[in-house]
């Protein structure tokens, strides 16, 4: 492969040591469930993120089902949602027994659209659930406006933004209630599976506790049905090695995103745009195409990573076939599920490597403006 999508081998390579300390350290102590690791790292990403309370669990899928059962979101239930995001996002408001309820996208961000969400609200919606698609923010203050004239919950899925922010606020501390993963792919991604839910609310961060195991505070009464979802303390001791280092990674993806622009790329692809005050983290660098065949054929010659994500939107997925969205009730994420396609980008991204994905756009296509 002459570039890769993604290859986060680089910015672990330094920190080899010390994870390998730390990884021997919790094997030392024999403590591997909810021990000192998963404390510390819940709190060292609360004061991070700047909100109140942080809770470890087992992955961001799990977060997002505990976000929604801790608030009594379930049958009967309607949240709002994107179509064009990670499965998890609508399968989380499915398992809890509530229906997605799927809002068009903004065709420059690719985040929920305002009015949209506005035009989605029933009686019998609970809850807006936002995604922090790509690392970029989700429009946070025009969807709280509507949260708030209509009482709903306000959920953000910060799967994949971990460190972005909106007007000085980190993703994580803005809504009601947030979830992030800790998928190795994340911009803050451990060696396996873990998640994290953050609250300014003590009282629902100690009900999550109790959801996360099995429902139960003293692990011998039992007074509801929970979930086994808990971090485990070599992911949380790796996570605590990789979360001071998150910032600088964080820096150079936005670096590789600036150089992408000054070799040129807008010449063959719409690059990703950023919204006023927002600070996005780039977890994916998604391009829109004229012709995404064409791109894609041009790179994969070249022997450059790229992935199409999400081609087929949620509202359009089987699963969801009993909502009864027809192809073309969401034009713009029908849109960006057609037309879009995320190119290499990751913290040691080199120049070298980036002009060979823009020279090899520039040798087979014809520029678009
Ligand atoms: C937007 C979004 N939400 C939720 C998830 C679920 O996270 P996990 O894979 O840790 O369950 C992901 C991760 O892949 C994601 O990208």
């Amino acid at each position: 492969m002459g570039v890769p999508l993604m290859d986060l081998s680089g910015q672990w390579r330094p920190l080899h040591a010390r994870i390998q300390a730390a990884v021997a350290e919790v094997i030392e102590s024999g403590v591997f469930i909810l021990g000192p690791n998963v404390r510390a790292l819940e709190e060292e990403t609360a004061a991070d993120l700047g909100v109140a309370h942080a809770v470890g669990v087992a992955n961001g899928t799990d977060a997002l089902i505990l976000a929604l059962r801790v608030h009594g979101v379930g049958a009967g239930d309607e949240v709002i949602c994107p179509a064009y995001t990670f499965y998890a996002t609508p399968e989380s408001i499915a398992a809890v027994g509530a229906t997605p309820v799927f809002a068009d996208i903004d065709p420059a961000t690719y985040q929920l659209d305002p009015d949209a969400v506005a035009a989605c609200v029933t009686p019998r919606t609970r809850a807006i659930m936002a995604v922090h698609l790509f690392g970029h923010p989700a429009p946070m203050a025009a969807l709280r406006v509507i949260a708030d004239a209509h009482g709903l919950l306000l959920i953000e899925d910060a799967a994949q933004a971990y460190g972005a922010s909106l007007d000085g606020v980190r993703c994580g501390a803005i809504g009601d209630i947030a979830t992030f993963s800790f998928f190795p792919t994340k911009n803050l991604g451990g060696f396996g599976d873990g998640g994290l839910v953050t609250t300014p609310d003590g009282d629902v961060a100690e009900r999550i506790r109790e959801l996360r195991f099995h429902g139960s505070k003293d692990k011998r009464t039992f007074t509801q049905v929970g979930m086994n979802s808990r971090l485990d303390e070599l992911q949380a001791a790796i996570l605590r090695v990789l979360l001071p280092e998150l910032p600088g990674w964080n820096e150079a993806r936005r670096a590789v995103a600036a150089r992408y622009l000054e070799l040129g790329i807008d010449r063959f692809v719409e690059p990703p745009a950023t919204a006023p005050g927002a600070e996005p983290i780039y977890h994916l660098y998604m391009a829109r195409c004229r012709d995404r065949d064409a791109v894609q054929a041009a790179l994969k010659a070249a022997e450059v990573g790229a992935v199409v994500y999400y081609d087929t939107p949620h509202h359009l997925q089987p699963v969801f076939a009993d909502l009864g969205y027809a192809p073309g009730s969401l034009p713009e994420t029908e849109r960006a599920a057609r037309e879009c396609i995320a190119l290499p980008m990751y913290p040691t991204l080199a120049a070298d490597q980036q002009a060979a994905v823009v020279g090899a756009l520039e040798a087979s296509l014809a520029p678009i403006a």
